[in-house]
């Protein structure tokens, strides 16, 4: 059986709800011979990929595009604290959690990184600046419309989680 180079799990969109962009996009990297899958829950992987485990997990700029407290915390520490949870299952020996956000006192604040990793049995993760300069043809997505989450933003930071 050919392993494919790579895995990319899409967010919780199915592949209908796909924008042009993400579909043109899954079409490519299943060109170079990756493995595409939609309609993944970053909360509950086990549902989409079941007991398999990867040298690095990453989740580009998690958004759940609403403000509203969940269990009297920000929705996106909720968010990342799932998952980091649930990556945590899926990860090989000395494997890596990846999680880019919009480097701001506001979206650390949102986020609160440090505490989320302590809670999900991280160390406090490495940071570092993300550029997307250096990915030519990069952009990233708002949750709510095709539009750059990266307008009016200049700041990005990649958190690396290791146990
Ligand atoms: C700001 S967008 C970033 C999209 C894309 N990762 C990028 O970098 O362009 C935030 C994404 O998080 C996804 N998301 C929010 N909650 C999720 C969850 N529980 N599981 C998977 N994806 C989720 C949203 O569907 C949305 O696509």
């Amino acid at each position: 059986m050919r392993r494919p180079v790579a895995q990319f799990y899409s967010g919780v969109d199915t592949e209908e709800e796909l924008t042009d962009t993400a579909y043109e996009n899954a079409k490519k990297l299943l060109n170079l011979g990756c493995s595409v899958k939609t309609g993944v829950d970053a909360t509950r992987l086990a549902d989409s990929i079941g007991k398999r485990q990867f040298r690095t997990i990453i989740f580009q700029f998690p958004n759940v595009a609403s403000r509203d407290p969940r269990y009297g915390q920000n929705p996106n520490h909720v968010l990342v604290t799932r998952f980091l949870k649930n990556a945590r299952n899926h990860l090989k020996p000395d494997g890596l959690v990846v999680i880019s956000t919009v480097d701001s006192p506001f979206y650390e604040g949102a986020f609160k990184m440090d505490e989320a990793a302590r809670k999900a049995g991280f160390a406090a993760p490495a940071i570092y600046t993300f550029d997307p300069t250096d990915y030519p043809g990069y952009t990233h997505q708002n949750t709510a419309n095709e539009e750059s989450a990266a307008d009016g933003h200049t700041a990005f930071a990649t958190f690396v989680f290791s146990s």
